[in-house]
């Protein structure tokens, strides 16, 4: 296999025959134009106004995957009901300023958007994205998390490769990742990259609050990923990339002069247990929702 499985999106949503074994085979599908340049914008622009409220004076948290002081981080960890703003490990100069403006200092912004605000509450829950979760075979599906990444110009953090299961968890994996580009994302400012066919070899690692109330991870499987193997999914505003929860993936860092914004969501079937150990915990006040109103 040289490329992603790439298709033009449906205009009803609806996945095809031919789309779905793409998605079996590889656990991604690259589905382009799934949504109207407009409402890229129009979402990107109503995330710069949600940014313009936040001060990083008085929240000073970062995002990494690659330090492992993100486990103990209480704002982040009570953060699956809310909404809040996480900082590029790079964000800060040595004097503590911020090296670039707000919008190019953040990581993300999560966990809930898509229930707390009603413009991403639209962009999240249309027709077309429940008849393609339906296509995808979730019985009861429900939105758990959404995600805004900014991969900011010159400090644009690297994730490293990961499974999304590891950290939405339930019995049995039912977790599928759905990442919309709003911008256009390329190689040059870290797009997403993907090791097809790897969802096939099972979970490596499971994220978990032990009983001492502190997350750590368990290993299921030490064999490492296979290096080299992994193609890129670039992708044009308005491509939707789904991918499977066991799908194992990665993006560089953005050195680039250009921002790389996206927006994820992540689903489960209600119909599978989800454990109490997973990190991210909802209060009652804020039930878990499918695709209806
Ligand atoms: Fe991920």
């Amino acid at each position: 296999m040289t490329s992603l499985p790439k298709y033009p999106a449906p205009s009803d949503g609806c996945l095809s025959d031919e789309m779905l074994a793409d998605y079996q085979e590889t656990g991604v599908l690259i589905l382009e134009d799934y949504v109207a340049r407009e409402q890229c914008q129009k979402l990107r622009a109503h995330a710069l106004k949600l940014v313009q409220a936040f001060d990083p004076s008085q929240v000073r948290h970062v995002f990494s995957t690659t330090d492992q002081n993100q486990l103990g981080d209480e704002y982040f960890e009570t953060s699956g009901d809310k909404i809040r703003f996480f900082l590029e490990k790079d964000a800060f100069d040595d004097a503590g300023m911020l090296r670039q403006d707000k919008e190019h200092s953040l990581n993300k912004m999560g966990h809930a958007m898509h229930d707390l605000d009603p413009v991403f509450d639209a962009f999240s829950r249309t027709p077309e994205l429940a008849a393609t979760v339906k296509s995808l075979g979730i019985a009861d599906p429900a939105i758990l998390q959404s995600m805004y990444i900014f991969k900011p110009p010159r400090i644009g953090s690297e994730v490293v490769c990961h499974q999304d299961s590891t950290y939405l968890y339930t019995e049995p994996e039912s977790c599928i990742g759905f990442w919309f580009a709003l911008e256009d994302a390329t190689l040059e400012n870290g797009c997403m990259q993907f090791i097809p066919g790897g969802h096939k070899s099972g979970l490596k690692e499971l994220n978990y609050r032990g009983a001492d109330g502190k997350l750590a991870y368990e290993t299921l499987n030490n064999t490492p990923w296979v290096q080299g193997s992994e193609l890129p999914a670039e992708a044009r505003s308005g491509t939707l990339v789904i991918f499977d929860g066991r799908a194992p993936h990665l993006s560089g860092p953005n050195l680039s002069a250009r921002s790389r914004h996206a927006y994820t969501l992540h689903v489960i079937d209600q119909s599978c247990h989800y454990p109490a150990e997973n990190w991210l915990q909802r209060g009652s006040d804020l039930p878990l929702r499918g695709f209806s109103a």
